[in-house]
């Protein structure tokens, strides 16, 4: 895996990701996703896609993952990766690199297709909270 300077395992929160895409339920793109993360609690969640017959709402892994992260009792993410059902590591859609930035945000890693990077890099010049204030 890629060399990130720290003894983080990778390769165990990547082992996460294609277990959850084990469970994706995508009838209609055929592309099966999961996605995991670390949690700054130690937990580590996962989730996968969800399709729907009406193509538009369905749920990315990282929706799942999300909401799972929230019904567990909330907390930050650390470190984030997805794949396809290949095992290829992949990038979070738009949509979810804001889901990312919201529940992470700017120093969450992410294990992108170039490597490690922070989410500043993911989603450079992100909309978030603090615009709110
Ligand atoms: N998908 C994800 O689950 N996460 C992403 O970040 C990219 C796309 C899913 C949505 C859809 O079920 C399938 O991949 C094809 O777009």
């Amino acid at each position: 895996m890629t060399s990130t300077g720290d003894t983080f395992d990778w390769d165990a929160l990547k082992a996460a990701a294609e277990e959850a895409a084990t469970h994706a339920y995508a009838p209609y793109s055929n592309y099966h996703v999961g996605a995991a993360a670390l949690v700054d609690d130690g937990r580590v969640v996962s989730g996968c896609n969800v399709e729907n017959a009406a193509y538009g709402v369905a749920l990315c892994a990282e929706c799942g993952l999300v909401s799972t992260l929230h019904r567990e009792g909330g907390g930050r993410l650390t470190h984030f990766v997805c794949v396809n059902g290949d095992g290829d590591v992949i990038m979070p859609c738009g949509r979810c690199r804001q889901l990312l930035w919201e529940n992470g945000g700017p120093s969450l890693l992410v294990w992108t297709v170039s490597g490690v990077k922070p989410m500043t890099e993911v989603l450079p010049d992100a909309f978030g909270a603090d615009d709110l204030r």
